[in-house]
């Protein structure tokens, strides 16, 4: 089921392969995250974890801003209603026409991520004659090595690096137009374990503490990273007690220094969407190599790229042999020609048929957005969300005809 509809109503209906979100448990988990932490902190939804429009003005409604890391997603966040000042700007590769493009929409803050880019956001919002607000992004000197994908600590390509942090201060101050507000760290994706996040929380806060001489600390952002279970030996990520630490951490450190005018920023991805997707595909072919037995599906990386290279178990069933013994191992590979387009190896399922339909959970953050949509020239999978009962298409199925799109066939 999605929602209160079987999904195999919907595949008759819309066909594979298939992204379905249901937006009652994107709500959950956005409410059970909102009222876990403090009020002071507010969240910023990473649209990368899926830019559909409809996602990203659903989540707007329930309250989130929105983080983004392109000129592509600040079309998107703003076509979703989203205002400049709901948004924040991150990213170590930001281009001149980026940079103008979020300086004229009046972005709430630019997140820093190198000298250069400091200097050229002054060069742009003085050509546009606009104040701008920037933080520094930070690449810690400690960061815990638990993330799934680290973005923080050792030699990075993101942020600036703890140890010349002071230098770049002092260069943002003499910036005319430029005011620098505050601080942003984030170390990597898929945290399960809340203790560790709140220790590089923890870790970020002394940093901002020792800052707080240099100047007034309006903004501390401790980027996203809350993990999500994939398999039965994830554990869940506790939210209550994340934010019961927040709440404490924030607490102590406001004893020693005044954080009353701070704003404190989370930017989940992951954690507000994963939940919601499954994935719909259908077997097209059965084989058989050296003892190994292969199903192979009509979505691969070109629909699901970064759940296959980051998780290779996810939850997977055969929606239409629900309640069958899972008693058959197989590996369930993409159509595409490339041998890094394999699912799950060794997965347990009921004996499988050509036109079972596979689903895949946990595939609503980095789903569609992260795949290699254009390898092979497989059309691009239909998105549907489910609201209310009812099933709506928020992005029709791609056709053969869009890989022309731009090229003159002749
Ligand atoms: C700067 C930044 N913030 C937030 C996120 C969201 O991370 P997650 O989905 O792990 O919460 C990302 C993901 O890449 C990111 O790069």
């Amino acid at each position: 089921m999605a929602g209160n509809i079987n999904v195999l109503t919907l595949i008759k209906k819309y066909g594979t392969p298939l992204y379905v979100y249901d937006l009652d448990i994107i709500k959950q988990q956005y409410e059970c995250l909102r009222q876990a932490i403090p009020k002071k902190v507010t969240i910023f939804y990473a649209i990368k974890a899926n830019p559909n429009p409809k996602i990203c003005s659903f989540l707007r409604s329930l309250g989130a801003g929105a983080e983004i890391a392109s000129a592509g997603e600040l079309y998107i966040a703003l076509k979703s209603g989203f205002q400049g000042k709901d948004i924040i700007y991150n990213g170590p590769g930001k281009t001149d026409e980026e940079i103008q493009y979020a300086i004229e929409n009046d972005v709430h803050l630019i997140n820093v991520e190198a000298l250069d880019e400091l200097q050229r956001i002054n060069t742009w919002a003085h050509t546009a004659q606009r104040m701008t607000k920037v933080c520094l992004r930070i690449n810690p000197l400690q960061a815990i090595n638990q993330a799934k994908m680290q973005t923080g600590g050792g030699s990075q390509k993101f942020g600036i690096d703890e140890e010349i942090i002071e230098t770049l201060i002092e260069t943002a101050l003499d910036l005319e137009w430029l005011e620098l507000v505050g601080i942003h760290v984030y170390i990597g994706s898929q945290i399960l374990d809340h203790t560790v996040l709140l220790e590089q929380i923890s870790y970020t806060l002394n940093i901002a503490c020792r800052l707080t001489q240099h100047f007034p600390l309006k903004y501390l952002n401790f980027g996203g990273g809350l993990g999500v279970p994939y398999d039965d030996n994830d554990p869940i990520f506790d939210v209550k007690a994340f934010g019961i630490g927040l709440t404490n951490l924030i607490n102590t450190v406001s004893q020693k220094y005044d954080l009353s005018h701070t704003q404190f920023i989370l930017e989940p991805g992951r954690f507000l969407v994963s939940e919601s997707g499954i994935f719909l595909t259908k077997i097209i072919s059965i084989k058989e190599s050296r003892g190994k037995k292969y199903a192979i599906i009509d979505g691969g990386i070109n629909h699901a790229f970064l759940p296959i290279r980051m998780n290779r178990h996810y939850p997977t069933v055969i929606a239409n042999k629900m309640g069958q013994k899972n008693e058959h191992m197989m590996t369930l590979a993409g159509p595409l020609c490339t041998s890094l387009d394999i699912f799950t190896t060794e997965v347990a399922l009921p004996p499988v048929a050509l036109n079972d339909i596979i689903s895949i959970f946990n595939s609503g953050a980095y789903g569609f957005s992260a795949s290699m949509l254009y390898f092979l020239s497989a059309p691009m999978p239909a998105e549907i969300m489910i609201q209310k009962g009812q099933s709506i298409v928020i992005r029709r199925r791609g056709r053969k005809e869009d890989f022309l799109l731009h090229c003159d066939p002749s």
